[in-house]
């Protein structure tokens, strides 16, 4: 799929940044630029800046940054073609059809056909729960202590006793066997026809990010087996993609997700207040699921069920959370058996006390190993402190480990001197593997600290072309896109010269639409929202100007040396190099 440059450049023009990111975003202007508190991390005074002049936005603070369409796709979690949809309608305007393959027209038809019959089934199960066929589901969902309120929010439903009243409702509206087929919704058998997978069930419809219905889980009204159905996975329907509830958590106001078991105890929890509650399908977390929590949020509770099956899914889950980068805390929950049980029993703020005495995983693991052990015999408590040893020496920062010792010695009666031998015996023993990996303060070689240094004058000089244009026409003739070497300044120098010799101004923003890669997006976005160092005295600000071009041109001036051959071009270049020293730019 792919828009021409110039729509692209006009979707993007017609839908000011401030505007767009004012829907979003509280943000109050401060001199030329507009300051909010960033939506990408958490932080409590304002290092988000939108800039109505550039038509960017950068965070002085995690260095995310943007365009209006980098903007949508990482807040909403859009792809560029949602974006560009979603903006072109906020400007009223229609984008082209897109030319495409057949195989990708029908992909995409594929997946917008099951979008829709998806949503029929929800608002279908919907209506049918406030129908007089669907009181017992009611019934049911009102002794589970859920309001209308809730109800109406996740769009809870009621699947009644026909066996195939979805299929023929679906059918009417033009659905087709095979479609129905492949939504999972109904099962086909060539005696019988088409039966609903869902009868008399309550139903949960799944939601992805954006809202959008892409399943469902229904569960009995009572004891009866299997306690809930989950529709199969789908083109839409990726289990290990999305979390239940994360649709309304990701714009909770708390700063940390929780991650819970079940339907009914995010269900609970939102009604609670507890807005920032998910949960995994009916299926084991997964490493998809780490990287999209680590999306919304760098802190995760893990409230999952007392039972043995829950603690030994939290053990499961707890190095797939690390490794996506989050940092864990597990909450208890006893007596009580899941966060549902929890609030009905204890209370919402009981619930609130719990959160805030959520121990760190790496305490919780520590509790789990005290609890295979009589620890008030002694041979057993010295197993038991090799264990916990054991796993203590797993902990790679030094001044971590050393707090989790002194923690674990004074929680569990260990002497911290003896505990500290010990973490350092099992430490040792794979010192080797661990120490070949580079730390990250011997990783910067003395090379690359050379390359940085040439590096940031080229980022300074761009800077300053954006801040102030006036300064292409002094440099003509002496610097030109070619003397940026670094390749991704090369490639903004090229365009920003390009759009100021044909149109005599620059629009960064544009320059954006270049790029695809989020990590190049964010780069390019800092580079042209450095804030400068404006100096009182115009005369000052020459002298800085000066220098920097001067050492843009030297580190130009020198790569050329190095590559040639020819003596006659050396001698240009020494004498050009000569020439840079007198130099003097004026503002
Ligand atoms: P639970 O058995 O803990 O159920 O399963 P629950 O969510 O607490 O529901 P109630 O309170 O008993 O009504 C936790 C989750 O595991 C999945 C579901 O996603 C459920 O929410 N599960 C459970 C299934 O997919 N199938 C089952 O048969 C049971
Ligand atoms: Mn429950």
């Amino acid at each position: 799929m792919f828009y021409s440059d110039e729509l692209i450049e006009e979707v993007r023009s017609r839908n000011d940044i401030v505007d767009v990111i004012s829907s979003y975003v509280s943000l109050k202007k401060k001199g030329s630029s507009h300051f909010g508190l960033c939506p990408f991390h958490n932080e409590k005074s304002p290092s988000f800046s939108v800039s109505r002049d550039k038509q960017m936005y950068y965070c002085f603070g995690c260095g995310a940054g943007g365009n209006v369409f980098t903007f949508l796709m990482e807040y909403e979690n859009m792809t560029f073609p949602e974006a560009m949809q979603a903006l072109a309608g906020r400007a009223g305007m229609e984008l082209p059809v897109q030319e495409s393959s057949p195989e990708s027209r029908r992909e995409a038809d594929a997946r917008a056909r099951l979008r829709e019959m998806n949503k029929l089934a929800a608002q279908y199960f919907y209506v049918l729960l406030h129908h007089k066929r669907g009181e017992k589901g009611l019934r049911y969902l009102r002794q589970r202590g859920i309001s209308d309120e809730t109800i109406r929010r996740f769009g809870l439903g009621y699947a009644d006793i026909y066996r195939d009243d979805l299929y023929q409702f679906l059918r009417q509206r033009g659905y087709t066997d095979e479609e129905l087929k492949s939504s999972g919704l109904v099962t086909i058998n060539e005696k019988y026809g088409g039966s609903d997978k869902f009868w008399n069930r309550v139903i949960f419809p799944i939601m992805d990010v954006n809202n959008r219905v892409i399943g469902f889980g229904g569960r009995v009204m009572g004891d009866g087996n299997p306690k809930y159905l989950n529709s199969q996975e789908t083109k839409l329907f990726d289990k290990s993609r999305n979390l239940y509830g994360l649709n309304f958590a990701r714009s909770s106001r708390r700063k940390e997700l929780i991650l819970c078991e079940g339907y009914l105890d995010v269900i609970s929890m939102h009604q609670a207040g507890f807005t920032n509650a998910v949960a995994s399908l009916g299926t084991a977390f997964t490493t998809g699921h780490g990287i999209l929590l680590k999306r919304y949020t760098d802190r995760v509770v893990l409230s999952f069920d007392s039972d043995d099956a829950g603690i030994r899914a939290a053990i499961r889950a707890i190095p797939i959370l690390k490794e996506a980068g989050l940092s864990i805390r597990v909450l208890n929950l006893e007596p009580y058996k899941d966060p549902d049980e929890f609030i009905k029993g204890a209370g919402v703020e009981a619930f609130e006390q719990r959160i805030a005495e959520a121990k760190s995983s790496l305490m919780f693991q520590m509790e789990q190993i005290a609890k295979k052990y009589n620890r008030s015999d002694p041979e057993e408590k010295t197993k038991c402190d090799h264990d916990m040893a054991q796993e203590l020496a797993k902990l790679e920062d030094p001044l971590e480990r050393s707090n989790y010792i002194y923690a674990v010695a004074s929680e569990y009666q260990i002497s911290r001197k003896e505990l500290e031998a010990l973490v350092n015996r099992y430490g040792t023993a794979g010192y080797e593997v661990r120490n070949e990996r580079p730390t990250p303060a011997n990783r910067v070689t003395r090379q690359e600290a050379k390359q940085e240094s040439k590096k940031q004058p080229q980022k300074l000089l761009l800077t300053w072309l954006v801040n102030e244009p006036k300064l292409f026409d002094r440099i003509k003739g002496i610097i030109s896109a070619e003397d940026f070497l670094e390749p991704l300044y090369h490639s903004v120098a090229i365009m920003l010269f390009e759009q100021y010799e044909s149109e005599g101004k620059v629009t960064p923003a544009r320059i954006l639409n270049q790029f695809v890669d989020a990590e190049e997006q964010k780069q390019i976005a800092g580079i042209l929202n450095t804030r400068l160092e404006v100096r009182l005295m115009p005369e000052d600000n020459e002298k800085a100007i000066t220098d920097i071009v001067r050492k843009v041109k030297m580190t130009s001036l020198e790569s050329k040396m190095s590559r040639s051959n020819d003596i006659l071009e050396w001698q240009q270049l020494i004498k050009e190099k000569a020439d840079i020293m007198k130099l003097h730019i004026s503002l």
